[in-house]
Parts: C-alpha cells; sequence; structure tokens
C-alpha cells in the first residue's frame, strides 16, 4: 500500500529513511505521476516533496485522496497553495532548521565579494603572488552599511551575524519590526541608495517577483554588492546582469538563480561575481533536520496529530 509518494531527488540517507518510515514510493519529478497505475495513484495521502517546480492543481488532481503535501524546504513556491486550499489539501515546509546555514552562506558570500577572495586565491594558484608580488587591496566590510530584503526569520540571522561585524544595520520588510536600532526603509529602492550591501532574504513566488527592481539595482550604485540567497524570482536578473556588466554595480554573491541548474550563461562570464550552486541548506547537518523535520509532518498528519510546521 503506497500511502506516501515521494517526489524529487533525496539524498541516500533521506531516500532511506522514507522507505524505512513511512514506505514511501519514489518518482523523479511531478511530470511522473501521471504515468503512475490509477490504483496507486488513488492509495496516496500524503506527498513528500523536494524540489522546485511543477506541484500544481492539476497534478494534485492525479491524486484523488492527497490530503497533505509535506516540503523539503523552507521556501513552497514550487507548491500551488491557493489550489492546495480549494482541495482541502494541508501543507508543510521545514522553518528554522536551516536559517543558521543560509545565513552562514550570506555572510561567506558578502565576505568573499568584498574581500575579492576568489581572485584573490586564483593570484596564489597561478603562481603571480610570488612572481609578480602582492595583490590588489580589496574593500573592508567591518563598520560597512548592509541593507536586508526581508527581515523574516533568516533575514534577522543574517542581520544579527552583520551586526557582529559592526555593520550598520538598514532593512525593508512589509512593515516596521521591532529591532535593536536597525534602521527601516519603506521600499527596497530608498534601501538599496543608503547601503553598500544589498542582501535579499524574501520568500519566493508571485507576490515578490522582481522585488529588487532595476530602479533598486541602480539605487546601489557602483560601489554596491547584491546577494541574493532567496530565489532567482526576487531579483530582476536581466537588470542585474546588465549591472554587472556595465559595473552599474560592483559586485554580486549569488546562491539562487532563475532556470536552476541551467542558469544564465552570461553569468559564467562575470569577473564581479561569487556564485553557489544554490546551497544555502546544504549541509549534512541541516538536511538531516530538514528531513527529519519533512517526515515527521508527514507522521503527524497521517497519525491524526498536529502537523509541526504548517504553511496552510
Ligand atoms: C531547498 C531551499 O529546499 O529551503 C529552501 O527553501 O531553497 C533549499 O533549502 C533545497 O535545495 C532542496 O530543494
Amino acid at each position: 500500500m503506497t500511502t506516501v509518494l515521494a517526489i524529487g531527488n533525496y539524498s541516500e540517507v533521506d531516500h532511506a529513511a522514507l522507505e524505512r518510515d513511512l514506505g514511501a514510493t519514489f518518482v523523479a519529478s511531478p511530470d511522473d505521476i501521471s504515468a503512475l497505475p490509477e490504483a496507486l495513484r488513488g492509495q496516496v495521502r500524503a506527498l513528500a516533496f523536494i524540489g522546485h517546480r511543477g506541484v500544481n492543481g492539476p497534478v494534485m488532481d492525479l491524486l484523488p485522496n492527497l490530503g497533505m503535501i509535506g516540503n523539503f524546504g523552507v521556501g513552497y513556491d514550487a507548491i500551488d497553495i491557493a489550489a492546495a486550499n480549494q482541495r482541502g489539501i494541508k501543507v508543510t515546509n521545514t522553518p528554522d532548521v536551516l536559517n543558521d546555514d543560509v545565513a552562514d552562506l550570506a555572510v561567506a558570500l558578502l565576505v568573499a565579494q568584498g574581500r575579492e577572495m576568489l581572485a584573490a586565491s586564483d593570484w596564489v594558484k597561478s603562481g603571480n603572488w610570488a612572481s609578480k608580488g602582492a595583490f590588489r587591496l580589496a574593500r573592508k566590510i567591518s563598520g560597512g552599511k548592509a541593507g536586508i530584503v526581508g527581515l523574516g526569520r533568516i533575514g534577522q540571522v543574517i542581520a544579527r551575524r552583520l551586526a557582529a561585524f559592526d555593520m550598520e544595520i538598514h532593512y525593508t520588510s512589509r512593515q516596521e519590526k521591532q529591532t535593536p536600532g536597525w534602521t527601516y526603509h519603506a521600499d527596497p529602492v530608498s534601501l538599496a541608495g543608503a547601503v553598500d550591501y544589498l542582501i535579499v532574504a524574501l520568500v519566493g513566488g508571485p507576490a515578490t517577483e522582481k522585488f529588487v527592481s532595476r530602479e533598486a539595482i541602480q539605487a546601489l550604485g557602483p560601489r554596491g554588492v547584491l546577494i541574493n540567497i532567496s530565489r532567482g524570482s526576487t531579483v530582476d536578473e536581466a537588470a542585474l546582469l546588465e549591472a554587472l556588466e556595465t559595473g552599474a554595480i560592483a559586485g554580486a554573491g549569488l546562491d539562487v538563480f532563475l532556470n536552476e541548474p541551467a542558469i544564465d550563461p552570461r553569468f559564467l562570464k562575470l569577473d564581479n561575481v561569487v556564485l553557489q550552486p544554490h546551497q544555502g541548506s546544504a549541509t549534512v547537518e541541516t538536511r538531516a533536520a530538514m528531513g527529519q523535520l519533512q517526515r515527521d509532518n508527514i507522521d503527524a498528519f497521517l497519525n491524526g496529530r498536529e502537523l509541526l510546521t504548517p504553511v496552510n
């Protein structure tokens, strides 16, 4: 009996745990569900989903007894929540357990970009240090001005880390929050104009699409650096590429892109970027915690207990 259908590319550990604890059957993507036998589809009560697209109404309709979708990840922009609501399907995510890792990576991108660590590393590896001498001077980070776009759970952890660098913290979010003296800006353009480093920590989805607009990128200015650990969709990527290519901003540290993993090849030609393959939560420890929380939510649903981290 297949009560749990697991969709996506799981680590060996999570694959084994889904099989052992929940008796899951596996498919690679939401597109594969239609090929499953109708009898099996009728047994499925819960989905364990990992991935970044495609859990929409028509997919849900292929599973007539679906009551719950357990997402592996805090961001659930791949799941159509309105369609789930219409069908009485509960959705859960994996918040909080990844805050530290994502914030660590945001800070690492900021430092790597500001101190030009990749170019400096290449300077050593190429033998230039020995043959040509010292690498050019980089830029001081401590004491600079950081702007956080989206002061949610992850944004707050990033801000606290940067405050420990004695940075002046500015932010924008839906409403002003209680902070230890951080400066609120009503919109991202005003925020970008006030800071050296703009760190995007928004939720994904249609409501935040291109929230960091062309105008905000322009406002960041030629000494400005943009860090994105949220979703590629939150930044006007065409405007970002143009700004990086023309020097309208100094650089970027990016963990997320449109069309991952087949990202725009223009990124690959840039010298003023540090790029990561969507690694925000990608540590052994955090992925284990995320997998456990996903399974605990599914187990709670199947056994009629309260969901741990519901999103609808
Ligand atoms: C992904 C993420 O979940 O939590 C999120 O929102 O973006 C990541 O942690 C992970 O890459 C699995 O798809």
